[in-house]
């Protein structure tokens, strides 16, 4: 499998989100959901975050990458 995602400084891949954290772990209740489907993002650059805000599109048309968000349906 190739990883073609773009590498933060140091060689991670979080640029900014909740860098104060250990470990950035978000849990998705599927039962407790309010809206029938929920866009969670993978890319790391939503400005939602956890939640996808399109900003993978952009990421993807400047790095070649192809990431785009965990789709949760209720
Ligand atoms: Fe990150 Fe959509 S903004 S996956």
């Amino acid at each position: 499998v190739a990883v073609r995602a773009e590498a933060g400084a140091g060689g991670g891949i979080n640029p900014a989100i909740r860098k104060e954290e250990d470990k950035v772990v978000d849990t998705v209740l599927t039962g407790e959901l309010a809206k029938p489907l929920t866009a969670y993002c993978r890319c790391w650059r939503s400005g939602t975050f956890p939640l996808c805000d399109g900003t993978h599109v952009k990421h993807n048309k400047a790095t070649g990458d192809n990431v785009g968000p965990l789709l949760v349906k209720k």
